[in-house]
């Protein structure tokens, strides 16, 4: 059977067309502005391009030439605008690019359009709209909110994930919860917390807090315990390989960044890859449905 090819915009080090991979697609080409994380992307084996989405060269005219050759659009716009630890411009904040994302797969005739984002979006008046916008395009639309942590990774991370195509798709079922020390057995401490003056350490028997680009979570040696201004910071900082390794990307993923902050900035801004998987999973077995029926 004919695998489902994908274009993936705001690739960012790839972990998505590494988790659509995983799914059964063939991810064709990626894009971003991060040159680090492009140097990621194509070492994982991805074939991605330079261009800055919102004020470089047509976003249309680079995608002109896949026309008519791609099943899925996806796209992670960058979330500051919705984020919770962002200034909240929402749709103002000049970096908000989910809009173009619509646009962008129609241009190409993708059938299936999946964006990630922060809940913020989801939750939003611009959010209903652009879901609308896409029902409109495309047939079907919803919004998938999912924390990683019901889906095989070892830490809560919720998403929300603008899912529109011909029809509609119900969304992936949960799965076992997967800890921290599965992951990190060697740990050596029996709680982690996010470096945050309310900040209340976690068991490592359960998921982590949510892994960000400044790489603040650190581990510590009692449960429970809550950090108030002045204490000094006990335990260490978690490496960006454990942190990459809590984000569910494989030991040897090739993460390309110039410094550690670099490497923290690609593994914090990443989709987990296994949460990827289950999202484009969906489309993948409803492909197959599709197929085995009409033949
Ligand atoms: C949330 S991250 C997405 C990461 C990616 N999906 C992954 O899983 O690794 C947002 C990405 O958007 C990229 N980005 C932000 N503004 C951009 C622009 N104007 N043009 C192209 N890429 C942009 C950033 O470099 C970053 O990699």
């Amino acid at each position: 059977m004919r695998k489902l090819r994908t274009i993936d915009l705001f690739c960012g080090s790839g972990a998505v067309m590494w988790g659509q991979q995983l799914a059964g697609m063939d991810p064709i080409y990626g894009v971003d502005r991060d040159h680090e994380a492009l140097d990621t992307t194509r070492a994982a084996g991805f074939a991605a391009a330079y261009c800055d989405l919102q004020h470089g060269p047509s976003l249309l005219a680079l995608l002109m030439p896949f026309r008519g050759s791609v099943d899925v659009l996806s796209a992670s716009p960058p979330c500051q605008g919705w984020s919770g630890l962002g200034k909240k411009k929402r749709a103002s904040d000049r970096r908000e690019a989910a809009g173009i994302c619509v646009t962008a797969a129609v241009t190409v005739g993708a059938r299936w359009l999946v964006i990630e984002n922060v809940m913020g979006l989801a939750s939003s008046l611009y959010g209903q709209r652009l879901m609308e916008d896409a029902r409109d395009k495309m047939g079907w639309a919803t919004w998938w909110n999912l924390d990683a942590a019901d889906y095989g990774v070892a830490q809560h991370r919720r998403r929300c994930f603008l899912v529109a195509g011909p029809h509609e798709l119900v969304q992936p079922a949960t799965c076992p919860m997967v800890n921290v020390r599965d992951v990190l057995p060697d740990i050596g401490a029996p709680a982690i917390r996010q470096e945050q003056v309310t900040a209340v350490s976690r068991s490592v028997s359960r998921p982590s807090p949510t892994v960000n680009t400044r790489g603040t979570i650190y581990t510590h040696p009692e449960v429970g315990v809550r950090r108030n201004k002045g204490d000094r910071v006990a335990g260490r900082r978690l490496t960006w390989q454990e942190l990459a390794l809590l984000q569910s990307f494989p030991p040897d993923y090739p993460f390309r960044g110039k410094t550690q902050g670099a490497n923290h900035r690609l593994v914090g801004n990443a989709v987990p890859p296994i949460l990827a998987a289950h999202v484009f999973r969906r489309i993948v077995r409803d492909h197959e449905e599709k197929s085995r029926d009409s033949s």
